[in-house]
């Protein structure tokens, strides 16, 4: 376990692999986790087709982003104007598939319900086999998986969304063929599906890709996302202030990527919440792949698997009132002279590693903090919450992972005086 000082040193040593402990510790190798094996492709498909294509459409995906979240919303969170109770992590997960989805998978499969339980079911089947086969010996791990519970549930969920996906991605082959034959422009999917074939070609799986991405995407994102709505229910004086911020960018400048930067007061929120409860208590696992010498003189060798310790994310002597949720928190520090980068939610520094720091930082939090944002301006402009008396919402701990409370139960309205209708944008 590292300590916070050398943050700053390790964070850009190529020889600290986050891949290599990655496959490590979710058995990259064994049938059903080809997904692992996915994410630490040589070439960094993955990564770059997120870096690349995915971060650079974000000013077309706004648009089609929001309107998935009016869809996911009036199926999830439901048109009741009653105050009742909902137990809020579940269909926050629904709605965090969908829009996922959308972006990953195209338009056919975003609404496809046998699509949206597996890549909501298949992160959570991989957290859970991954520590029932870590019990056994790493020698026994590739016979014993094929009898232990979780893992049959993994490989199932493999199996199934290679029928899923693979029909998908044969009809749009053969209509880029046909259209090829006969002459006519080849028809682009904008969509993950086409951006890993742009980049490498037919050697990939596509349904392994994907489930790549559901690995290391929609849980992360709804845990986040989750989390901030608590914490707006524990502190219900910022919803005027939210709303009134979304209000004023939206009448002024639509949905565009522009917009989202914008908000700078819902940014700090969910930025707050990150930096109070992010993933879990520890962070940047490395594989040392080549003895490090650090320059205090702690040599890390060959093999070692380290982390991070997060507590800098509460330390005083970084943060003011540091177990306090302050939704201004990063809004004032955006305004300070030289912090105004540094205290998005996008960015990351030795003092917030929500998304990690350094070569590995997450390249996926671009997307995450547009999904997130343009979910929670639906969600604050349309209905109220508040906790249930008496639920529990302390975040839930396994291990040094913390998520957010999966039991946790808010009283939830949709609003009928809506002052401003987002979807007429
Ligand atoms: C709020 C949501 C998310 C959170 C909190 C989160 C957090 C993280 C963290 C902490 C890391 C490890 C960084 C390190 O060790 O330095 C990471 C890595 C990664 N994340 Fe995310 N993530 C989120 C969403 C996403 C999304 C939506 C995607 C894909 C679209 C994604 C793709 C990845 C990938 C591919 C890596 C591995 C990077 C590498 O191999 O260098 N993440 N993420």
């Amino acid at each position: 376990m590292l300590p916070p000082d050398v943050i700053g040193e390790i964070r850009n040593i190529p020889q600290m692999s986050f891949s290599k402990a990655f496959e490590m510790d979710f058995h990259g190798g064994i049938p059903g986790f080809e997904s692992i094996e996915s994410e630490s492709r040589s070439d960094l498909l993955l990564q770059s087709v997120i870096r690349k294509q995915l971060t650079l459409s974000l000013s077309k995906i706004t648009a089609p982003l929001s309107q998935e979240a009016a869809f996911a919303l009036s199926i999830h969170l439901g048109e009741n104007p009653e105050w009742h109770e909902i137990t809020i992590k579940d269909p926050l997960l629904s709605i965090v598939a969908r829009l996922s989805s959308r972006i990953f998978l195209g338009e056919e499969l975003c609404r496809d319900e046998d699509w949206l339980r597996v890549t909501k079911s298949y992160a959570l089947s991989v957290f859970n086999a991954a520590p029932e086969l870590r019990l056994w010996p790493r020698s026994l791990r590739k016979v014993v998986h094929w009898f232990l519970p979780h893992c049959t549930r993994v490989r199932a969920l493999a199996k199934e969304s290679r029928k899923i996906i693979g029909p998908v991605v044969q009809k749009r082959r053969e209509i880029k063929r046909a259209a090829l034959a006969s002459g006519k422009p080849i028809p682009e999917f904008n969509d993950a599906l086409q951006w890993a074939e742009e980049e490498a070609g037919q050697d990939f799986i596509p349904e392994v890709f994907q489930l790549s991405l559901s690995l290391v995407a929609i849980h992360t994102t709804t845990d986040l996302l989750d989390q901030c709505v608590l914490d707006i229910a524990q502190n219900p004086e910022i919803v005027a202030p939210l709303r009134e911020e979304i209000r004023d960018v939206l009448r002024s400048q639509g949905w565009k990527k522009t917009s989202l930067y914008s908000m700078k007061l819902l940014d700090s929120c969910i930025k707050e919440s990150s930096r109070m409860k992010p993933l879990s208590i520890v962070g940047m696992r490395r594989n040392v792949v080549d003895d490090v010498r650090l320059s205090n003189g702690l040599v890390l060798k060959k093999g070692t698997c380290t982390q991070m310790d997060l507590y800098r994310m509460r330390d005083p002597d970084f943060y003011e009132n540091p177990n306090q949720w302050d939704g201004y928190r990063f809004f004032k520090k955006r305004l300070e002279p030289g912090k105004e980068n540094l205290s998005q939610l996008v960015a990351t520094s030795d003092d917030h590693l929500g998304f990690g720091h350094g070569i590995h930082a997450c390249p996926g939090r671009f997307f995450a903090a547009n999904e997130i944002k343009v979910t929670l301006c639906h969600m604050i402009m349309k209905y109220d919450w508040k906790l249930v008396p008496g639920t529990d919402f302390e975040p839930a701990m396994t291990g040094t992972r913390s998520n957010s409370n999966p039991a946790a139960q808010l009283l939830m309205r949709r609003r009928t005086n809506v002052e401003f209708d987002i979807d007429s944008i």
